[in-house]
């Protein structure tokens, strides 16, 4: 089964935008091999917008000559060559939302284009697309049924947003993911440039719809909440000020981890500091979002700004995570009654990487603010 967690990898946009090429992406590989990123699940290198020169005289697609001077199957062989996967982005309107050109009535060219390519994931998004339901679920059909008649495995990732609703029909237009919100950016809670923060990202289309939305994630389709804007540190495409801090990076690894979500670096990998890197291969917190259970996690109570998450694992575990919105330090209870579970439980605080002793109705913690505690529940027998 394609994707059968979600799906985890790189892309260029949130770091490097329109400068992308072929340096980047070559080197961004060989930073995941050497950083062990690869080795924690990192498998997608993922070229965003910009990286088009235009459309050659067979109306073929072909990548800048200056950002990519020995083409794409070149990229793609050298990520190839290092065990990792090779992504691309297109648009289902005739501009993608750079102004490129994008794949609107070029389907099935395009995406024979990206199989000769090596293409293994397409990221697809919605810029210039005439903006209706019908529409949208006709052009993802459309293109993943492109995808298809080429025989080649590609994970078909559907960015439009959560505009209509794509949770409801994505996977039979054949998506193994989709955005459910806008494009987020390296801050907590403000609207910095046009970017909003991090907590849009969970906020977006209002808390109790997407609550919801964990019932239409599970293995070979997920929910998408947008790329990790972890370790950015304000280096962003575009200026976007100090960054969020350390804990909030931690907590949004946490949330995307408790959502399923996929998991998409955005950072520049080859300069990485050590407590990005530290965050990002947090194996423990990894091994939630990626659990072969494949359920998406929720809030399961909410007092004030104390939020208890919960998401249920394989083998009678969950993960468990205690969310300070404020921005104060307090105690987090979780009782057992909010999570909905009784008897032992063994905790592990998968942050401290410390096992926490067996509990049998309620788990305390102290987290700072706008800190999360990840947790992982395991039933003692
Ligand atoms: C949209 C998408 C982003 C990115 C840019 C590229 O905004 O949502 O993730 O792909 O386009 O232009």
């Amino acid at each position: 089964m394609l994707a059968a967690t979600p799906p985890m990898g790189w892309n260029s946009w949130n770091m490097f935008g329109a400068t992308v090429n072929a340096g980047i992406v070559k080197q961004t590989a060989d930073a995941l091999v050497a950083g062990g990123l690869k080795e924690a699940g990192y498998q997608y290198i993922v070229i965003d917008d910009h990286w088009h020169g235009g459309r050659d005289a067979a109306n073929r697609l072909f990548p800048d000559p200056h950002k990519f001077p020995d083409g794409m199957k070149a990229v793609s062989d050298y990520i190839h060559a290092r065990g990792l996967k090779f992504g691309i982005y297109s648009d289902a309107g005739p501009l993608t939302c750079g102004g490129r050109p994008a794949s609107q009535d070029n389907e099935e060219i395009d995406a024979q284009t990206f199989a000769e390519w090596g293409v293994d994931f397409l990221k697809y998004d919605w810029c210039s697309a005439e903006d209706t339901r019908a529409n949208a679920e006709y052009r993802y059909s459309r293109m993943s049924a492109a995808l298809k008649a080429t025989g080649r495995e590609i994970v078909f990732s559907i960015c439009e947003w959560g505009h209509h609703r794509p949770w409801l029909w994505g996977a039979k237009a054949g998506g193994q993911l989709w955005r459910t919100t806008g494009d987020i950016g390296d801050s907590w809670n403000n609207v910095i440039a046009k970017w909003s923060g991090v907590l849009y990202g969970i906020d977006s289309i209002g808390f109790e719809q997407q609550r919801g939305l964990e019932s239409y994630a599970g293995p070979g389709h997920w929910n998408d909440t947008d790329m990790l804007v972890v370790g950015l540190r304000g280096r962003s495409r575009e200026i976007t000020g100090a960054g969020c801090t350390d804990t909030e990076y931690r907590t949004h690894f946490s949330l995307w981890c408790m959502l399923a979500a996929p998991l998409m670096l955005g950072c520049d990998v080859r300069s990485m500091d050590s407590s990005t890197h530290e965050i990002l291969t947090n194996r423990e917190a990894i091994a939630v979002d990626q659990d072969p259970l494949g359920q998406q996690g929720f809030r399961a109570s909410r007092n004030g700004m104390a939020e208890i998450w919960k998401k249920p694992l394989a083998d009678g575990q969950l993960a468990v995570g205690l969310f300070n919105r404020g921005d104060t330090i307090r105690p987090i209870p979780a009782p057992w009654s909010d999570l909905e579970i009784s008897g032992d439980y063994q905790v592990r605080d998968l942050w401290a990487h410390a096992d926490m002793g067996v509990f049998d109705s309620l788990y305390s913690v102290e987290v700072e603010p706008h800190g999360c505690a990840l947790l992982r529940l395991v039933p003692v027998k």
